[in-house]
């Protein structure tokens, strides 16, 4: 079978580094680009972050596209500095990049990769949605041309983490978020439901450092600094492990529960800003959720085989997909 063609919007990010290794080691999947968007950094470190992740793997034919530096509507508040460093990977400040972005928005080039491939494109954002909106918005019938949305954010049944509502990735902006959640299209929301029951543990941590790839060495220099987070958080077990949550679910979906049910978004002021309401059932046609189509959403995992999963695929050298080049 042929490996399913992904753009992944990222905001780079400890974890979001590790879901971009893992996607790029699994032959399931071709990345065809990377587009960034601000959240866990400003949306200039991200861009320089992604560029960077893609020397370390060997993989600077990959496109990236630098996107929104906020959201929608208002500003954005300020980036994560204390879960991923001020320069989004864990305060290292890496040289800069042998790469450079592409001259296009991310929105535009999302536009211009989905339509030249229509059916073929699934959409993963590990960030803010602010991208994915927006090319909603440039190209109205961008829904019907994907394959579908596979996205790390919200919390359908549980708490959220960056107020007690909402999670961060829908928070940033709930109104893109909203409008991603609705769209015409297979959507599936792989929030905290699952990825606060996903677990790297300390040992499994500790280990990173000796496996023999690059990527698995850059990553034992940053994930420490995720841990202390959850650390000082109260979690002393390990890491959550949020954002390879999307790549383990297109790889081995086995491993998950789902339902099936439309979800809304919190987009006012008040204290659920950004909280992600599911619909009772998905036929609740008296409501705010009238009309709406059911997102997939991911309710429970064994934690232990995908973490086992990501790991191994960090041994593994990364397929050839620059055609012998
Ligand atoms: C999400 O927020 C970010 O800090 C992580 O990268 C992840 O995408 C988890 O709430």
């Amino acid at each position: 079978m042929s490996p399913r063609r992904i753009i992944i919007d990222t905001a780079p990010g400890i974890d979001d580094a590790m879901a971009i290794f893992y996607a790029l080691a699994s032959p399931e999947l071709e990345v065809v680009g990377l587009t960034t968007v601000f959240g866990n950094a400003y949306v200039e470190a991200c861009t320089e972050n992604a560029l960077t992740l893609l020397d370390i793997a060997g993989r600077p034919d990959i496109p990236v596209a630098q996107g929104a530096a906020g959201p929608m509507h208002g500003t954005f508040s300020s980036p994560a500095g204390h879960v991923h460093g001020d320069d989004g990977q864990a305060n290292l400040f890496l040289p800069p990049p042998t790469i450079r972005p592409i001259e296009r928005t991310a929105a535009q080039f999302i536009v211009d990769t989905v339509m030249a491939s229509p059916g073929e494109i699934t959409l993963v954002p590990i960030g803010p949605l602010t991208n994915i909106a927006l090319a909603m918005m440039l190209e109205p019938t961008l829904a019907d041309h994907l394959a579908g949305i596979v996205l790390m954010g919200g919390n359908a049944f549980c708490p959220g983490n960056i107020t007690p509502a909402a999670e961060a990735n829908i928070f940033h902006d709930p109104d893109a978020a909203d409008m991603v959640l609705g769209a015409a299209c297979p959507v599936v929301m792989a929030g905290l439901d699952v990825t606060e029951a996903t677990l790297m543990t300390n040992e499994q941590i500790a280990g990173l450092g000796s496996i023999p790839t690059e990527r698995a060495k850059h990553l034992a220099r940053i994930v420490p600094f995720y841990l202390d987070f959850h650390h000082e958080r109260g979690r002393s077990d390990g890491i959550y492990v949020h954002d390879s949550t999307v790549v383990s679910w297109m790889i081995a979906p086995q491993h998950y529960r789902t339902e099936q049910l439309p979800v809304r978004v919190d987009c006012t002021d008040g204290i659920s800003r950004g909280k992600t309401w599911p619909a009772h059932s998905v036929t609740d046609d008296e409501s705010a959720w009238a009309g709406r189509p059911a997102v997939t959403i991911l309710t429970e995992v064994d934690s232990a085989a995908v973490v086992a999963l990501e790991l191994e695929r960090l041994h593994l050298p990364l397929p050839d997909r620059t055609g012998g080049v």
